[in-house]
């Protein structure tokens, strides 16, 4: 019975044993957590292989900014260069080198030639950054362009994950996930791809200029990328499960501010916002303090990697120095060299820096990976027949159902067997928790039966494609849920191509037409979130209008009308029979009244079938139908 959640000291401490629990057994994908989700750790090639896969279309965009990555970046390489023309040969004394084109400085002054190169080393900055600001677009586009299609692969498999799934990530874990997750690995491209890249470029061209001057200074060069290696690898394995951590966090905290402004009349109600604000507090509190324990692991390679600049110029000033005061190069060569080498840390620190930015979207590439890698719902059966609507007839038959809820091993349908020939009305009655709306889960297929099986038309509805199958659902839940929208998408939710004829029809036969038309917009009344705006009932109507225009073969009525009054639910029981006839019906109700002509009434318990039989036949009966009717007509009762 625990009611209050641990204090955020504790919650950081069972995160952090948790990280390192975790550390120990890397590398061991596929290993069952205890919550019975896979736990992965993908390497960082395996990261690079997938993000190639998802990027697809992008790629020619992609290539061409690397391409005038590579150009700008070489552009770049050249202005040092003219800086040693200058400094030795042309304000020098050093003598204008005879393997040089352009013999005796192209006969101009010095004057002259001090502006030539000026005058050029400007036209290459300019065409240098011109072609690097048209690279930088293309890669931002291909970025937003991923963001997108990334977005899009996510939503598309998380409104196809089984049922259960969906519930445990809740609503709010799931748009946390693809706005902040989705969206940052569009970023992956400049963190992963161009400014590596450029990175690697300016790295190699400046060594090859170095090397082309000096080649010990190469060596010396060289040896630093074993140290960037090193410290790269350990530090990763560190930082990015760190960086994971604060985005799980983050997904529970979405999803229970979500919840709880879902549910704020009962906060208020129960005056729990205080209670509410200091939950929220506390997970704030998780996620502040880890990250900012994931800030210290990031600085540190930053600040290993700013010590690194000063000490490679200062090697250098005193190499170079040496070579300068011996004779063995000029003062230009050695004011080259320095910007070189500036030019071949440079990338390298900006590479430190960003590295913590790009193990934070590395962490939510794995995140997307986790999402996508998730089986679908009923993936196992996937790839069925297409389900045909002119010839379906509708004979549904429940064979030997046996069903529990996943997490759950208790069987909450036990040896189900029912026969509904096509076009009839089953109703399906019995106490709460017995196993009505289950059972109509299954016939929807929204589980599937752990035993036994559903068949249409004598064909089981496993080798059906689903959503083929569901198309010839209508169900009105016992919880109706509404979108933000008006009146009219509501309806037309099942059907957005019916007409607007067809659209009052349906809302005609729910007994909603109106109420519909006394509200302020009429058809375009926007109805608030799940329907806030209307009343319960109103709700409800709205819900069978909803299914009315559905046009269904199998129609799901559970509790439809239980939030109506005795008038509109006789109004609306004309409109359902008239529905109702020619279709499969499964039909659960409370109120024994509206379901006594069903051609066939089944009564649950603890998810058996206790007695079925007509209403005339269970009352001959005695058994418990009868006891139930007797019970809330408040006497015995005599036949139709
Ligand atoms: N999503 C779920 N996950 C786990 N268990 C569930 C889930 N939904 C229902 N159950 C359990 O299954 C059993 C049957 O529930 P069901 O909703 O089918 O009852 P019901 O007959 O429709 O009751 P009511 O008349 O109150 O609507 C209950 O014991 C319930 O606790
Ligand atoms: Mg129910």
């Amino acid at each position: 019975m625990q009611r209050r959640p641990a204090a955020s000291r504790e919650r950081f401490r069972t995160a952090l044993e948790k990280l390192s629990a975790d550390r120990r057994s890397k590398g061991v994908a596929g290993k069952p957590e205890e919550n019975g989700k896979p736990r992965r750790q993908r390497s960082t090639w395996r990261l690079l292989r997938g993000f190639f896969e998802l990027v697809g279309g992008q790629r020619p965009a992609i290539l061409f900014a690397l391409a005038t990555a590579t150009f700008s970046t070489l552009l770049g390489l050249i202005p040092p260069a003219t800086t040693k023309i200058i400094v030795d040969h042309v304000v020098g004394s050093e003598p204008w080198p005879a393997s040089w084109p352009f013999a005796d400085r192209g006969g101009l002054s010095r004057h002259d030639l001090l502006l030539v190169l000026i005058v050029a080393t400007l036209v290459i900055s300019i065409v240098k950054s011109t072609i690097h600001l048209w690279g930088r677009w293309a890669a931002t586009r291909a970025t937003k362009r991923v963001q997108l299609t990334v977005r899009r692969r996510a939503f598309d498999h998380a409104v196809r994950l089984p049922l259960h799934r969906v519930h445990e990530l809740k609503s709010g874990g799931v748009a946390s996930l693809l706005r902040e997750d989705a969206g940052t690995v569009g970023e992956l491209i400049f963190g992963l791809l161009y400014n590596p890249w450029r990175a690697i470029v300016q790295l190699l061209g400046s060594l090859a200029v170095l090397a082309w001057v000096d080649w010990q200074l190469l060596l010396g060069g060289l040896a630093l990328l074993p140290v960037v290696y090193f410290t790269h690898r350990t530090w990763i394995s560190q930082i990015r499960p760190q960086y994971r951590a604060v985005r799980n966090t983050r997904q529970d905290l979405d999803a229970q501010t979500t919840e709880t402004f879902g549910g704020m009349r009962v906060v208020r109600a129960f005056g729990r916002q205080k209670s509410e604000a200091a939950r929220f507090v506390r997970s704030n509190d998780l996620l502040t303090r880890q990250e900012l324990r994931v800030w210290w692991a990031a600085r540190m390679i930053e600040v290993l990697w700013s010590l690194l600049i000063p000490l490679g110029t200062a090697a250098l000033l005193w190499y170079g120095g040496n070579q300068v005061m011996s004779g063995r190069l000029s003062l230009g060569d050695l004011m080259m060299f320095l910007v070189y080498l500036l030019m071949l840390l440079e990338p390298l620190a900006t590479l430190a820096e960003s590295a913590a930015a790009l193990q934070n979207n590395l962490a939510a590439l794995d995140r997307v990976f986790d999402l996508l890698g998730e089986p679908r719902e009923f993936a196992s059966t996937a790839g069925g027949m297409l389900v045909r609507r002119d010839a379906v007839r509708g004979d549904i038959v429940l064979e030997d159902l046996a069903f529990a809820y996943p997490g759950n091993p208790r069987h909450v349908i036990e040896q189900v067997s029912l026969v509904v020939p096509a076009g009839q009305t089953v109703a399906l009655v019995g106490p709460s928790g017995a196993g009505k709306t289950t059972l109509c889960n299954l016939v929807a297929r929204f589980y599937d039966p752990l035993a036994g099986r559903v068949l249409l038309d004598g064909v089981d509805i496993r080798s059906y494609d689903v959503e083929s199958y569901r198309r010839l659902l209508g169900i009105v839940e016992q919880d109706v849920f509404l979108f933000d929208g008006t009146v009219a998408e509501n309806i037309a939710f099942g059907r957005p191509s019916a007409s607007d004829a067809e659209l009052i029809a349906a809302a005609e036969v729910a007994n909603a037409d109106e109420f519909i038309r006394q509200l302020p917009n009429g058809y375009d009344t926007v109805i608030g979130e799940r329907g806030v705006k209307l009343s319960g009932g109103q709700r409800q109507r709205l819900a069978i209008a909803r299914a009315v225009l559905a046009d269904p073969k199998i129609l799901i009525l559970d509790e439809a009308t239980s939030n109506l009054d005795s008038e509109s639910e006789q109004l609306i029981q004309q409109g359902l029979s008239r529905l109702m006839a020619g279709r499969t019906c499964f039909v659960i109700a409370h109120r024994l009244s509206t379901i006594r002509h069903a051609d066939q009434i089944v009564v649950l318990q603890d998810g058996r079938v206790w007695e079925t039989g007509t209403h005339d036949e269970l009352m001959a009966h005695g058994g418990r139908y009868r006891w139930m009717v007797e019970l809330q007509t408040g006497g015995p009762v005599v036949g139709t």
